[in-house]
């Protein structure tokens, strides 16, 4: 039997994690992060498969088709996180479950951080682990499907 696929989408930003404040995403580029990902889904026995977009539309898009095609979803909407209704809208269509994640603990930092206008269409948040927030929200998929 073939893995089960995973989409795990990454949003605005997250091409250039090796520029960001290391202090706070760590010191992972975003393709040292994507290798981990893949390692961290096969151990668990998914395929995942990584995107990431700095196009709200682009995101959009890839929501229809993990909602048409019943994927589950792993999502770090980064910065779309906290207003982006749009995209919360295409996450309220999945017909599989949705773990959203961070790297950082949104909680613990900006005012304007603590809204989520997805963490309402998704089954659990996971975040303030570094890389470790997807490998454990594979773990918590591998509990629900
Ligand atoms: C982030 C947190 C968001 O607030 C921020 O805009 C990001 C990354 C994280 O992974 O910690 O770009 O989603």
């Amino acid at each position: 039997m073939s893995a089960a696929k995973v989409l795990v989408l990454n949003g605005a930003n997250l091409d250039r994690l090796d520029l960001r404040d290391s202090t706070i995403y760590g010191t992972m580029n975003f393709q040292q992060l994507s290798d981990f990902i893949a390692i961290s889904a096969s151990a668990l026995g998914f395929e995942a498969e990584v995107r990431q977009s700095n196009s709200e539309s682009e995101i959009i898009t890839w929501l229809h088709e993990a909602a048409d095609n019943r994927n589950p979803v792993i999502f770090n909407p980064a910065a779309f996180t906290h207003y982006s209704y749009a995209i919360r809208d295409a996450a309220a269509m999945l017909t599989a479950p949705l773990i959203e994640v961070h790297l950082s603990n949104p909680l613990a930092r900006e005012e304007f951080r603590h809204t989520s206008v997805i963490s309402g269409v998704s089954h659990g948040t996971i975040g303030g682990f570094g890389p470790d927030s997807y490998r454990l929200a594979l773990i918590a998929m591998k509990e629900l499907i």
